[in-house]
Formats: structure tokens, C-alpha cells, sequence
């Protein structure tokens, strides 16, 4: 399969993951192309890959600007190209996995979902499948926030994502590489 690997990461956190991504994917003998959209925001033709993965740090319930930035190219070029159709018909084989990394401060596990979905509606708008919705605990880094880290709805998160998180995106990229492939197969 031919596999994009998308992410935003301000703090690094979610940069670890889309490394761990990298790896598996490509341990499983998948071509596999990285792309920092804050160093490199060039508009992509997603259809290009059976599976593309798209991650951001959670910022205000939202993806953090980078991924924003890129989105709003992504879509202005997809309307600019009649590529949102009514109904957004299916493309078949065409797969996305949208995570991101999340303190959850506040609300806990909820704090996570607007951003995968946003990020998720793009390519569902372009008829392309939301494979599966990960969210990975990131603390917070800045100095004058890291009392949140012991003092959230998500318990004491100091240290993640850590090495145990990591370990899970590597299964889960590995089950979802599976579930792909049998299903192209089929
Ligand atoms: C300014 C700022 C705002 C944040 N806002 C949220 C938030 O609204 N909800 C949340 O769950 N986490 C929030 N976080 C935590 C980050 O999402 C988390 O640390 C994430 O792992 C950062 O990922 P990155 O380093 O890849 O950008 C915030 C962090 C910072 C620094």
C-alpha cells in the first residue's frame, strides 16, 4: 500500500507519534511518505494513497495551526477542483486514520474529539473512509501549564505520551494496516 503520514506538532509530542507510525508502517513493507505540514504545506492529491494518517496537538479543542493552515489549502484547492461532490460518494480503497495527542485539562477524553473529527471531514468530504480515530495523552510543556498535569480529568499525565503509549500506536498502526489489506482484498 501506498501510505501518506501527516502531522502538525508544536511541542513534539505528536511528532513522536507520527515517528512511531513511520516505523511500523514501514516494518510492515509499506511505502510510506512523512510530511511535516508546518515545514511543508504544499496542497497533496490524497487520493494518491490507500491510507493516509493525519495528526495535530489538540489546541483549544481544535487541531493546532499548522493542520489548520494546511486543511484550508487542502479545501480551497479541493473546491477549486469540484473534488466535494453531494453526497461525497466513496472512493473505494481510499482510507484515513486521524489521531491526535491531548491533554484532556478540562473535560478528559471529550477534549480530543472535535479536533479528529474536523480533521476527519476533510477527507470524508473528498469520499475518503475515516478508517479509525486514535487519541494519544500528551502533557502539556510550557512551564506556566504543567500544573495541569497532575491536576486534570485524565489523572497525573506527566511523562506522556509515553513509552507504553508508543507501544500502542505501533500495535494499532499494525491492526489497521491489516484491516486494510483484507478489506482491499476482498
Ligand atoms: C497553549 C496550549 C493549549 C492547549 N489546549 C489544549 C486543549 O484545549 N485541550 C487539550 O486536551 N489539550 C490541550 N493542550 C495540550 C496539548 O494538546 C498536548 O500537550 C499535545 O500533546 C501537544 O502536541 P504537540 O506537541 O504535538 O503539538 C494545549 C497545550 C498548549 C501548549
Amino acid at each position: 500500500m501506498n501510505i501518506l503520514n501527516l502531522y502538525g506538532s508544536l511541542n513534539g509530542h505528536t511528532e513522536k507519534v507520527a515517528f512511531e507510525i513511520e516505523k511500523a508502517v514501514a516494518g510492515a513493507g509499506h511505502a510510506i511518505r512523512t510530511v511535516n505540514v508546518k515545514k511543508d504545506d504544499s496542497v497533496i492529491d490524497l487520493l494518491e494513497y490507500d491510507l493516509t494518517f493525519i495528526g495535530s496537538g489538540v489546541y483549544t479543542w481544535l487541531p493546532g495551526k499548522p493542520v489548520l493552515n494546511w486543511m484550508e489549502k487542502q479545501m480551497a484547492h479541493a473546491r477549486k477542483n469540484d473534488l466535494i461532490l453531494p453526497g461525497s460518494p466513496r472512493v473505494p480503497g481510499k482510507f484515513v486514520c486521524v489521531y491526535c495527542t491531548y491533554a484532556g485539562p478540562h473535560t478528559g477524553e471529550a477534549e480530543a474529539v472535535p479536533a479528529l473529527k474536523y480533521m476527519g471531514q476533510l477527507f470524508d468530504h473528498l469520499g475518503i473512509t475515516v478508517a479509525d480515530e486514535w487519541s494519544v495523552v500528551g502533557a502539556f510543556v510550557p512551564e506556566k501549564m504543567r500544573h495541569f498535569n497532575a491536576s486534570g480529568r485524565l489523572g497525573n499525565i506527566e511523562g506522556r505520551p509515553n513509552a507504553e503509549d508508543l507501544k500502542q500506536v505501533r500495535e494499532k498502526t499494525g491492526g489497521l494496516l491489516e484491516s486494510i489489506r483484507s478489506y482491499s482484498v476482498v
